[in-house]
């Protein structure tokens, strides 16, 4: 079953036509290349393939530097427990920077891309994800999360029609347990589209029916053997066709306009950059007439502008001016995250929401991660308000660093920044 009718170049939207090894837009003529056998629709697709190696190599070098530490810490270990602890988790964090080299193997397959590291600082990808950011959702997912797996399947499932023979697409899928879920109990499509290429290529595995081992690290550990556990992901067994992982940006989807029955956002809106208004005209524009968005997670914004940080119902007025009619919403109080392995766990008061689309909205801009004059080096650099903070900041840090000469002391310099009249006494 193919998916290409339901893909678009995410820089102009034409229909993206098949070849060899990927796909092709006839209008902007950019190659999207395919990573293992998942289509890579980022908008730069060379820079987005640079970007995340570099992100796979910088988690990789981190693990091990994190896995040196934990060594050096073992000569001064008191007690046994601590040797044994320390040595757990060098080894885990060793044999997890194993499992990254294998599973992420294929960005070193396709297209080779010169001048990387110029090439990613170019990059459009959203800026404050990491490769393992989330990367707790792989366990809960594939390992020990049926009880929250089941819990957030049955929130949804009352507002999918299962004998309907629909397109289904989950944006910010991550390790797409749900998107696999939600094909088994339907009868069409179902594409799960996240930026992360670890997720895709991990769940991508795992819906054929492969297994893959990788180490958990949990935040607050039972007993020193749970600082670093090998599991293994499998899932309950191979998905039926037609379920399919797209890498690529939500916020510039590579999909086809009024394509899709379903969409569904679950644990999405509240952590992207933009406001949750942009993200439903786009979602609008993406639906097909009466097409149905199903909302399910937290609502936890923190924007750093507060106009952002709507509260549930300042959501639901939000879906009905972005071209949305409520069909209904529910709550339900629900672990999150809950690890066997960990004494730390969230309850969260999970909220999900089904609207149809009762209008055709205007669609958003494209979204852009980095401004203008990052991504054009030969634009000038606005003199922005955290520009002007940091050079004064920068400027009493330089000063303040030029004043420690081995025999100050922090009274003296205190002092010194009092005479120079560079900041008021109780300030210096
Ligand atoms: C909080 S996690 C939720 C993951 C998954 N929906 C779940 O419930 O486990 C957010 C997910 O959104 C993805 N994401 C965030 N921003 C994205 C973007 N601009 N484009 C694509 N995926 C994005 C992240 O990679 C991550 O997998």
């Amino acid at each position: 079953m193919t998916v290409s009718g339901l893909l678009a170049c995410p820089t102009c939207d034409t229909q993206l036509g098949r070849v060899d090894d990927g796909y092709h837009c006839k209008t902007c003529r950019i190659d999207y290349p395919r990573l293992a056998d998942l289509p890579w629709l980022f908008s730069e697709p060379g820079s987005a393939l640079a970007d995340w190696r570099n992100r796979w190599q910088y988690a990789i070098s981190d693990l091990l530097s994190r896995a040196e530490a934990q060594r050096s810490a073992i000569v001064d270990a008191p007690i046994a427990e601590t040797t044994e602890r320390l040595t757990l988790t060098a080894e885990g964090l060793e044999t997890q920077a194993e499992h990254l080299r294998s599973i992420l193997a294929p960005l070193d397959v396709v297209q080779p891309v010169a001048k990387e590291t110029y090439l990613a600082l170019r990059s459009r990808l959203p800026t404050a994800m990491g490769l393992l950011s989330y990367s707790t959702n792989l366990h809960r997912d594939w390992c020990w999360g049926d009880e929250e797996n089941r819990l957030a399947l049955e929130q949804i499932r009352p507002f999918i029609d299962p004998d309907r023979d629909q397109t289904i697409v989950v944006l910010g899928a991550g390790g797409a347990r749900l998107a696999y879920d939600l094909h088994a109990i339907t009868t069409g499509k179902t594409l799960a589209l996240d930026a992360n290429p670890l997720y895709g290529l991990l769940a991508h595995r795992l819906w054929q029916g492969d297994e893959q081992k990788f180490v958990e690290f949990p935040l607050a550990p039972k007993t020193s053997a749970d600082c670093a556990i090998e599991q293994v992901l499998r899932a309950p067994g191979p998905a039926r066709e037609g379920l399919h992982y797209i890498l690529g940006d939500v916020l510039r989807p590579p999909l086809m306009a009024g394509s899709f029955d379903v969409i569904v956002t679950p644990w999405l809106l509240d952590v992207l950059p933009t406001p949750a208004g942009t993200l439903l005209r786009l979602i609008n524009h993406l639906l097909t007439d009466n097409g149905i968005w199903i909302n399910h997670g937290s609502v936890a914004f923190a924007n750093r502008n507060p106009l952002h940080n709507l509260t549930f119902t300042e959501l639901l007025k939000t879906a009905q001016a972005s071209g949305f009619e409520v069909d209904g919403t529910s709550e339900r109080r629900m672990p999150y995250l809950a690890s066997p392995h960990s004494r730390f766990a969230r309850q969260e008061l999970t909220t999900t929401i089904c609207c149809h689309k009762s209008a055709n909205v205007a669609r958003p801009d494209r979204h852009q991660h980095l401004p203008e004059w990052i991504v054009h080096p030969k634009k000038p650099v606005p003199v922005t308000p955290e520009f002007r903070t940091q050079l004064t900041t920068t400027r009493i840090n330089a000063h303040i660093m030029g004043l420690i000469d081995g025999a100050r002391s922090i009274r003296q310099i205190a002092e010194v920044l009092q005479t120079q009249r560079l900041m008021p006494a109780k300030d210096a």
